[in-house]
């Protein structure tokens, strides 16, 4: 046994456990004790996968296996990160209630708490907010690079395509056993996310890029660089800074999800950081993830009328339309507390601009889906992405753009979930098992012929 080996044993045979569990295989008559794992700080109850291989009907054979199609019950990491109680409701970042950080924290700080693990001291958050600050201009080839994009490039194809670049100009990012590499590479993604945003949002509109300005905070910048025409110096609407503010910090991080989990699988191969958060703005494009804002808003649309909910919904319940969408999540079964705190700043912004003009069908919707049993039954209530769209919309960004707002915020919760990855000895490179189903052994008879091109007969 290699000394590593040997230290992982060690290391699993003083691992705290709180009972066993007692299995019998009936092929063997064998019995089996599988130890439960001590509770995590919550509760959470486990048993180690791989503890089952040992149940075997001969000695050779590779023992079994779990299978769990889209991970519905399996803990692919520790995490001190995020805590959520998908039935009361509760989200926590680092221990803090959602709704406390909502309230007074900003965006950065929240960046800084997701990655250390505690609030930033005075000191800490000026040099933190400072580096951010210093490192916002992208380099000056990123321009040419968007500029090759259609007019009508969907903008999360760029912001992924341009992360994903970001990662040729920084050739030393490799380096991610390098503490100072991986800060600096931090520093990088959060600082530009917003400049490759406001980039995309400008180039489908055709207009001159705006380089940052950095004597403004971070959501006013972004708001500047997006919208700045002009002006000698951008000042954003107040409360459109507060209410982005407020969004940032409620999409900062959601624990294991699918474009956190593609970081995190990405980041095991030893990527560079550029790279697997460009995986994870990939995985957040899709409708049933980050991309639900822009379908949600689509959708709110294509019904067109209050008096249109009834018959919608029947559709969706019939199987006819698509999904509800802004409706249900894998791991909130009672009211998203992302929801409560955006449907609230949702008639703030509307006191400000005007009411939006969906916003009854909004509401329609969630009283007709949340009055159905077929909705109720399911446990499917509205999530954040619900009412994001009509806020996004009130602040004048396009409905393709609402995923882009999300990415940027999600960045922060990428980078400490990766950096959290990288620094847990138990991981490796993330390599699922399969059940393989398809034929067995057969012998090659093509069934095609001339195949090969005119060259090589
Ligand atoms: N509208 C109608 N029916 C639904 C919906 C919905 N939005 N969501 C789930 N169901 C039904 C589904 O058809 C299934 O019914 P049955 O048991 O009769 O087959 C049952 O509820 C369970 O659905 P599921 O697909 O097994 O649930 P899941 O945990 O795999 O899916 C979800 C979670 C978020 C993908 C899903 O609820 C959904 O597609 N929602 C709409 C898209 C959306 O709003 N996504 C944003 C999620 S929150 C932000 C984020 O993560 O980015």
């Amino acid at each position: 046994m290699s000394t590593t080996q040997a230290a992982k044993s060690a290391k699993k045979a003083a691992e705290p456990t709180s009972g066993t569990l007692d299995i019998k295989d009936s092929r063997t008559g064998k019995n089996y004790s599988v130890p439960i794992l001590e509770p995590g700080t919550e509760g959470d109850t486990t048993v180690r996968a791989m503890d089952l291989r040992q149940v075997k009907v001969e000695s050779g054979e590779f023992g079994i296996m779990t299978y769990d199609p889209a991970f519905m019950n399996t803990a692919s990491c520790k995490s001190a990160i995020t805590f959520i109680d998908g039935d009361k409701g509760i989200l926590r970042y680092r221990g803090y209630p959602i709704e406390q950080l909502a309230e007074d924290a900003t965006f950065l700080e929240v960046a800084w708490l997701l990655r250390h693990g505690e609030l930033p001291n005075q000191k800490e958050y000026d040099g933190w907010v400072r580096d951010i600050t210093f490192h916002t201009y992208v380099h000056e080839n990123i321009k040419s690079f968007l500029g090759g994009f259609r007019y009508n490039a969907h903008p999360m194809s760029m912001l992924c395509s341009s992360v994903a670049a970001l990662s040729s100009f920084y050739p030393e990012a490799k380096n991610i056993q390098d503490p100072a590499e991986r800060e600096i590479s931090i520093v990088r993604l959060l600082a530009k996310l917003p400049t490759l945003a406001a980039f995309c949002f400008r180039h489908a509109k055709g207009l001159p890029f705006i380089y940052p300005d950095n004597d403004l905070g971070y959501v006013e910048n972004f708001l500047s660089m997006v919208a700045r025409m002009s002006e000698h110096k951008y000042e954003a609407n107040p409360t459109f800074v507060k209410a982005l503010e407020v969004l940032f910090i409620l999409h900062a991080d959601h624990e294991q999800n699918c474009s956190t989990s593609a970081v995190r699988a990405v980041g095991s191969s030893h990527v560079d950081p550029f790279s697997a958060i460009a995986a994870g703005i990939a995985a957040l494009y899709g409708p049933l993830h980050g991309g639900a804002n822009e379908a949600v808003l689509r959708m709110i649309q294509e019904i067109g009328d209050p008096k249109n909910v009834n018959s919608f919904i029947d559709d969706v319940k019939g199987g006819k339309g698509s999904r509800l969408m802004g409706f249900g999540h894998r791991v909130y079964k009672s009211y998203d507390p992302r929801a409560k705190i955006v449907k609230k700043l949702a008639y703030e912004i509307f006191e400000q601009v005007g009411m939006d003009k969906d916003l009854e069908i909004a509401l329609k919707l969630e009283e007709a889906a949340l009055s159905d049993e077929y909705f109720v039954s399911r446990k499917l209530y509205p999530n954040v992405d619900f009412y994001t769209g009509l806020i996004y919309r009130s602040m004048a960004f396009p409905t393709d753009y609402f995923t882009v707002l999300f990415a940027v915020a999600r960045t922060a919760g990428w980078l400490a979930q990766w950096e959290e990855m990288l620094l847990d000895n138990e991981q490796k490179i993330a390599r699922p098992r399969q059940i393989y189903i398809g034929p067995g052994e057969r012998g090659y008879k093509s069934t095609v012929s001339n195949k090969f091109p005119r060259t090589r007969k």
